[in-house]
């Protein structure tokens, strides 16, 4: 059984139906009051569980052989959801997967910065990843760059998010649904990708999908392990990305940079008040500051993952789906 922890996030439910499509027997762990139908109809078996409340993690593992875990605090939708009181929980979960017998664990991270101290998501994934290192559990911590289907959108674009299930940018986070409100669609209605850092920034930005591929492939490569990093098929600037959106869109895109200093004074300013949207601007403060632009094509082809989506392939394909679909 392998159990997935994140199940009714964009990539965690990608990873649920990328298991059952491979008639893999899969267990979703979700937090009423979600339903999760669509898992369900997906071929997943549910779970109740949620990672702040310890005692509802070993029914969850019960059987588990392997645990792929993407929940994160990103976009926060119950009270009490932190990057720090999330790491606590994993730290449950890690300990209670190894007494339960879990052989493998597959865990969603980002890149290492040296920004990692001053940004709470990151900060939190090497806690874990240094829990897991603890734990003598055979696992692979998946640091992947900004996802194509998220950063696109948003740069000011709602088409990256068509054809999406259970997309992030549409949780019921109150802070993010004011930011999609405002910069939602201005690349649709001005031409206008307003981008945190500077336009010439690199990153091998990765379809959610090939993440959730990636992320599925590690479960049965066990001499992969510990902190990996993986990209997409290419290396593309803000500047690359806009260009690409003016010849999907068939008109001129111009990227807007915004100064890091800002998302770092906001950070600050906020992280008092408000700690989660100040996460949100420590997030942006990074993805302005930090790059990965590498080809990590030997890691994919040794797990047997080919043929990576590239920006243009999305943004193409989702362009030629229904407004709203
Ligand atoms: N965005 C990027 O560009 C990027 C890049 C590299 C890596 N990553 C990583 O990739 C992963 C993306 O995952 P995603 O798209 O599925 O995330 P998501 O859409 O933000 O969903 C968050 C998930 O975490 C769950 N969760 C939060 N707190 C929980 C708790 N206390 N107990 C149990 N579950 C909890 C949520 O459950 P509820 O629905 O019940 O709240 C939900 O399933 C994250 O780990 C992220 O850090 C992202």
């Amino acid at each position: 059984m392998l159990l997935v922890v994140g199940a009714t996030g964009q990539l965690g439910s990608l990873i649920v139906r990328e298991l059952a499509r491979q008639g893999r027997p899969v267990r979703a762990m979700v937090r009423p009051p979600d339903l999760a139908r669509d898992l369900v109809d997906a071929g997943a078996e549910l779970v109740e569980g949620d990672l702040l409340r310890p005692e509802t993690l070993d029914e969850a593992l019960r059987g588990v052989r392997t645990v792929l875990a993407t929940a994160n605090a990103v976009a926060p939708v119950h009270r009490g959801d932190d990057d720090d009181a999330l790491a606590r929980g994993y730290a449950s979960l890690i300990a209670r997967a190894r007494t339960a017998g879990v052989e493998r664990f597959v865990y969603a991270s980002v890149p290492e910065t040296p920004l990692d101290d001053s940004v709470p998501m990151v900060r939190a994934k090497r806690v874990v990843e240094r829990l897991l290192e603890d734990s003598g559990i055979s696992y692979a911590s998946v640091r992947m760059p900004p996802f194509t289907e998220i950063w696109l959108a948003l740069a000011g674009s709602s088409i990256p998010l068509r054809g999406e299930a259970r997309p992030t940018l549409a949780r019921a986070y109150p802070f993010l649904r004011r930011f999609r409100r405002l910069t939602g669609t201005t690349v649709e209605r001005h031409g206008v990708m307003v981008v945190p850092g500077p336009a010439t920034t690199r990153n091998a930005f990765l379809s959610l999908h090939d993440a959730a591929r990636i992320m599925t492939a590690l479960v049965d490569v066990p001499d992969v392990r510990g902190p990996v990093d993986i990209g997409g098929p290419e290396v593309l600037t803000w500047t690359d990305v806009a260009r690409i959106f003016a010849d999907v869109l068939g008109r001129p895109v111009r990227v807007l940079p915004t100064p890091v200093r800002i998302y770092a004074a906001g950070q600050l300013a906020l992280s008092r008040v408000a700690p989660s949207a100040s996460a949100v601007l420590g997030l942006n403060r990074l993805i302005g500051t930090a790059e990965t632009p590498w080809n990590t094509s030997e890691v994919s082809a040794r797990l047997g993952v080919h043929g990576l989506r590239t920006a243009e392939r999305i943004l193409r394909d989702k362009a030629a789906l229904p407004v709203g679909g």
